[in-house]
């Protein structure tokens, strides 16, 4: 099936070691800074004051970055940065649009998977390009169990062109 421009979340498959890149995730995620921001992008907003809180550790090796190199190694992707987004059972992000809209996303969940919210329906997903860049989307994790996402910024293709691209190497979506 090919990648489809129109759709917030094209889910595909990898062989990526889930497992091993959330055990790394478990060791290191004491290294995690708070991210606190409003809606409208400013950052560095209180506890209170915030509607968007999560927390991020960027990454430049390790396990999970090699793991992160060789899925874009496979993709043709060769310009991104890693990131791993964690989220307590009190952080939540309220709607927003993430910058950068020369650039585009891929998700890979660490934890079980769990949807984002678009405007047009929710989308559950284990590894996806996410068109985060562009459309707004929320996610609620009050209440839930501890969470874990790669997001992998990758800033070689904008959204629209890295689905062309996919679809010109013939890389299979799951739809
Ligand atoms: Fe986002």
């Amino acid at each position: 099936m090919s990648f489809i421009k129109e759709l917030p979340v094209n889910e595909f498959e990898f062989d990526l070691d889930f497992d091993g890149m959330l055990s790394e995730f478990n060791l290191r995620k004491n290294e995690s800074k708070r991210l606190l921001k409003k809606g409208d992008g400013r950052e560095l907003a209180s506890e209170e004051e915030a509607d968007h809180k999560g927390w991020i550790l960027d990454l430049y090796e390790g396990y999970v970055y090699e793991e992160c190199s060789r899925l874009c190694a496979a993709l043709g992707i060769k310009d991104f940065k890693v990131r791993i987004m964690s989220y307590t059972s009190e952080d939540y992000l309220d709607w927003h649009v993430d910058p950068f809209p020369h650039t585009t996303r891929i998700n890979v969940l660490l934890t079980e998977p769990f949807p984002t919210v678009f405007e047009n329906g929710d989308y559950s997903y284990r590894l996806a390009i996410v068109d985060a860049t562009r459309k707004k989307h929320k996610f609620d994790n009050k209440g839930k169990p501890p969470r874990a996402i790669v997001r992998i910024q990758v800033n070689d293709f904008t959204y629209d062109k890295l689905c062309d691209h996919l679809n010109d190497i013939n890389y299979p979506s799951l739809h």
